[in-house]
């Protein structure tokens, strides 16, 4: 156990105790300390970690209300039997496909509802509370840089934008292993939009885009919108896109580019391994395919070892790498970028064709914000919240929702995939629980195909909260109702009837 925790005595005994709930964490979420181990007592820890016992209690009672753990009376403290993990490969169906316009109009409910103050939203990944932003720092810079520089305001920052800013951008990427400069990155309305410029100096009209299945939801309307197909390739739920898959498409030269999330990847959750995000950019530049690589959640990774970007291994620029600062910073600066390698040059060129410019305020605002070492310490504040937050979740979802339920455990960002057992249909509890005012996002809006009827994506990024908890809590009891199952963790006959469903 020592080995897993780090140093923690040169630390505030606040931070000390959420450091130790984090290693400890860590520790359950890989395995180290399985379900149903006991953790040392409290005074063994406290004497192993040269803390005081206080530390110590804090620690496990974080840990218990992020209900990895319990107290036994007389007993101690164990770590509990875990949600079952979702281990059935996504396969994609026979492309029946949906009408883009049909997940349109789905998104559309989706977002009035979220809009609407009336509703309890469980789905979007949109975090919604001020403290989720370092808004006030943010504010105070852009009022100074007003002041001192107001012809900030009175000009185009044309592509590929404010250069303080990229600079930055290339600084930071070396935490993601890449090694970019200045001039590869162009600054974009949001990650939407570079992911958008991508697609179009990449692909022409009828081409064929691979994505993950389940993926993000907008990407199927945006492939519509340029006359482009989908095709789905499989997915495991701990090491992402199947390679395999992937590398026959390659072989018989099916896919014209690919877009994917290989870092906390969106609904999923997962992060590829190390050696698969090489094989993947081997794969691409082998085939002299282009890879859109979604890294959006990249810098909410759960690790302190941050995994790197699949760009970092982009040996000829066949790696397009896409993020924009929206989940971490202010989703209304709508800045994002793309270092688009070996077409860096054309996706500048189509930038000014496509928006013109972004704001020289609110791009110098976050320039000056990551100089300052703010967003590292912001970032920190996030991982650990997140984290905390999905635990919380998983363990609402271990106590509320049918036997036989399944989730998958996300490495970073703050969303997961839920499978629930035969009998649930996602898309009926959609409707219900609108009239409920919760909202959430059936399976369906996933994938092309339309499938994953009977699986969603929740979101944490909502402040955990009476009136969330109820939200979920009751989402669990429809489907219980729904299902005919009680709630609870899933016992071994539920888990295979859960499996019997996947496999019909
Ligand atoms: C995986 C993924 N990519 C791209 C986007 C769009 O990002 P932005 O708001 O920066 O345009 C989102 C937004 O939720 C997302 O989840």
């Amino acid at each position: 156990m020592a080995d897993i925790l780090t140093s923690l005595t040169d630390v505030s005994t606040d931070t000390r105790y959420n450091q130790l709930a984090d290693n400890l964490a860590e520790a359950i979420r890989r395995g180290t300390l399985p379900a149903g181990s006991r953790l040392p007592s409290v005074r063994s820890s406290a004497q192993t970690h040269g803390v005081s016992i206080n530390t110590v209690v804090a620690a496990y009672r974080r840990l218990e209300d992020r209900g990895l753990i319990e107290a036994r009376p007389q007993s101690g403290f164990y770590v509990r039997t875990a949600l079952p993990a979702l281990e059935v490969q996504h396969q994609p169906h026979a492309p029946a496909a949906k009408p883009a316009e049909d997940v349109l109009d789905l998104i559309d409910t989706v977002f009035a509802a979220q809009i609407n103050p009336a509703y309890t939203n469980l789905s979007l990944a949109c975090p919604q509370a001020n403290d989720f932003y370092p808004g006030a720092k943010l504010g105070r810079i852009m009022a100074s840089l007003l002041r001192r520089q107001p012809h900030l305001i009175g000009q185009y920052a044309l592509p590929p934008g404010n250069v303080a800013l990229r600079q930055q951008i290339a600084r930071r990427s070396l935490a993601l292993g890449m090694m970019l400069e200045t001039a590869d990155i162009t600054l974009t309305h949001g990650c939407m939009e570079a992911l958008q410029l991508a697609l179009r100096v990449t692909t022409k009209p009828g081409d064929s885009v691979g994505l993950e299945t389940p993926t993000y939801f907008y990407l199927l309307p945006l492939l519509a919108s340029l006359g482009l197909k989908a095709v789905e390739i499989p997915t495991d739920p701990q090491a992402g896109l199947s390679l395999d898959a992937l590398e026959l498409m390659l072989n018989e030269k099916r896919l014209n580019a690919l877009i994917a999330m290989p870092t906390a990847q969106n609904p999923m959750g997962f992060t590829m391994p190390l050696a698969a995000k090489k094989r993947l950019a081997r794969l691409m530049n082998d085939h002299q395919v282009p890879l859109i690589e979604d890294g959006l959640y990249a810098e909410i990774q759960f690790s302190d070892a941050l995994s790197p970007a699949v760009k970092s291994f982009d040996r000829d620029g066949w790696v397009l790498f896409c993020t924009s600062f929206t989940k971490t910073l202010a989703p209304d600066f709508r800045i994002g970028w793309i270092a688009g390698g070996r077409y860096a040059e054309k996706l500048r060129k189509l930038k000014a064709v496509s928006s013109m410019s972004e704001s020289s305020l609110l791009s110098q605002t976050l320039a000056v914000f990551l100089e300052s070492g703010g967003y590292d310490h912001h970032l920190r504040a996030l991982r650990r919240r997140y984290a905390a937050q999905v635990d919380e979740a998983r363990a609402l979802i271990a106590r509320h929702f049918p036997q036989g339920t399944r989730a998958t455990q996300p490495m970073g960002g703050f969303v997961f995939w839920v499978d629930f057992p035969a009998g649930v249909d996602t898309v009926v509890l959609f409707q219900q629980l609108l009239d409920e005012k919760i909202c959430m996002t059936p399976g369906t809006l996933y994938s092309p195909s339309g499938r994953y009827r009977n699986g969603l994506r929740l979101s944490c990024c909502y402040p955990f909260n009476a009136r969330y908890t109820a939200a979920l809590a009751r989402l669990g009891q429809r489907a219980c109702e729904m299902s005919g199952l009680p709630p609870g963790l899933a016992t071994t006959t539920a888990e295979a009837r859960a499996d019997e469903t996947r496999t019909s």
